[in-house]
C-alpha cells in the first residue's frame, strides 16, 4: 500500500467536511499546483480512503473518517472520568504518520517515564501484531494506539495483563453500542468469527519488577474491500459491525471511552492481578467449552475441549479428566 506524506493529511483535513472540494481551492489552501494536489489524493486513495471525483465539483472523501483530536479526547476522558472515580494522568498525543506506536513508546521508555502517555496514530508505516507479524491499517479508518504504563511488579505478574486489556476492549466497545464482540485466546477481538482487532504487549523491566509496558490496540474501523482482500485472515470492521444497528463510529469518542476503560482495568490490575477478570474473560471468550485445535509455537498441535483460562491467563484445556495448561499458541475451532 502507499504511504501517505504529511501534505497528503493536510489535504485530508481540508476534504474531512465531506464536501466537494475544487482542485483549485485545495491547490491554493495547501500551496501546491493542481497536478500535485491530484496526485497526493490518488496516493490517498491507494492507502485506502475512498474519494469521489466529480467535474466540475472537485474531490470528496465518501465516509470522511473525522480526524483524531487530541482535545475532543480529553473533554470525552472528561465526561466519561465523572462517571467514575478512578482518574488517570494521561498525556494525550495523535500523530498522523508513524512507524509504530508501539515501536516509539517503547524507544521513549528507554529515556523517561511513559505512564499514562497516550500515543495514537492516523497511520502506521511499520504496525507490528503478534508473533512477528505485520500490522495493516487504513489512514482514518482504523484505531491504533498503544499506552504506556507502569507497575510495581515483574513478567510472571503481567502474564495475564493482555486478557484483561482484552476484557478492557470489549467493556468499552459495548459501551459504545457495539455488541456481539468476543475474545479469542489470547486476545483478539473477533465478531462472528472474523478478526476485528488486536492488542499487543511489549514488556521491559526485571523478572522481579518495577516494569514497564507498551499496551498497543488495533481495531479495524473502515477497512476497504480491496483492503480486506490481502489480509490471510477474515477481517471485519466497526462500520460493517454498527451499520446493522444505524450506529455512527465516532473515533474520537471511541478512543475515550477504550483508554477510560482500560485505565480502570490497568489500575485494578496492578493491586488484584487477572484472577478478578478470568470469569469475565471465559464468559466473553467465543471458544469456552468448545472443540479447540492448538498450534504451538513449534509447530506441534494439541487438541482438546477449552475449560478456561488460569488465573494467569493460560488457556486450560480438558482431554477427558486431564487437563493442560499453554501460555502461548494459536486455536481454532476443531472440526467434529
Ligand atoms: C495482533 O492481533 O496481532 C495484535 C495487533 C496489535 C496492533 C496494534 S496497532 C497499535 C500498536 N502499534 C503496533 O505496531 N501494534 C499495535
Amino acid at each position: 500500500m502507499s504511504v501517505l506524506t504529511p501534505l497528503g493529511f493536510t489535504l485530508l483535513r481540508e476534504l474531512a467536511d465531506g464536501d466537494f472540494h475544487s482542485g483549485e481551492d485545495l491547490a491554493a489552501k495547501v500551496g501546491l499546483t493542481r497536478a500535485r494536489v491530484s496526485q497526493v489524493l490518488k496516493e490517498a486513495e491507494a492507502s485506502g480512503l475512498a474519494l469521489e471525483r466529480v467535474k466540475g465539483r472537485g474531490y470528496r472523501l465518501l465516509e470522511a473518517p473525522g480526524f483524531l483530536d487530541a482535545d475532543t479526547i480529553r473533554r470525552r476522558l472528561v465526561e466519561f472520568g465523572a462517571a467514575r472515580p478512578v482518574a488517570a494522568p494521561l498525556a494525550i498525543e495523535i500523530v498522523d504518520q508513524i512507524e509504530s506506536t508501539s515501536t516509539e513508546l517503547s524507544r521513549r521508555s528507554q529515556r523517561r517515564d511513559i505512564h499514562g502517555m497516550l500515543l495514537a496514530a492516523e497511520w502506521q508505516t511499520a504496525g507490528r501484531g503478534r508473533r512477528g507479524r505485520s500490522w495493516t491499517a487504513v489512514a482514518g479508518g482504523s484505531l491504533t494506539f498503544s499506552l504506556g504504563w507502569r507497575f510495581e511488579q515483574g513478567a510472571g505478574f503481567l502474564a495475564g495483563l493482555s486478557l484483561a486489556v482484552g476484557v478492557a476492549v470489549v467493556r468499552a466497545l459495548e459501551a459504545e453500542g457495539f455488541t456481539g464482540i468476543a475474545l479469542k485466546w489470547p486476545n483478539d477481538l473477533i465478531h462472528r468469527h472474523h478478526k476485528l482487532g488486536g492488542i499487543l504487549i511489549d514488556l521491559n523491566g526485571d523478572a522481579l519488577g518495577p516494569s514497564t509496558v507498551v499496551i498497543g490496540v488495533g481495531i479495524n474501523v473502515r477497512l476497504p474491500a480491496s483492503v480486506r482482500d490481502e489480509l490471510p485472515v477474515p477481517v471485519t470492521d466497526l462500520t460493517s459491525i454498527a451499520a446493522r444497528k444505524l450506529l455512527p463510529v465516532d473515533r474520537n469518542r471511541l478512543l475515550a471511552r477504550l483508554v477510560d476503560e482500560l485505565a480502570a482495568v490497568l489500575h485494578q490490575y496492578a493491586t488484584e492481578g487477572f484472577a478478578p477478570f478470568a470469569a469475565e474473560w471465559q464468559h466473553r471468550h467465543a471458544y469456552q467449552g468448545k472443540m479447540v485445535k492448538l498450534l504451538l509455537p513449534d509447530g506441534a498441535t494439541v487438541t482438546g475441549k477449552v475449560a478456561g483460562v488460569d488465573a494467569s491467563g493460560a488457556l486450560v484445556l480438558a482431554d477427558g479428566p486431564r487437563r493442560a495448561r499453554f501460555l502461548s499458541g494459536e486455536i481454532s475451532l476443531r472440526r467434529a
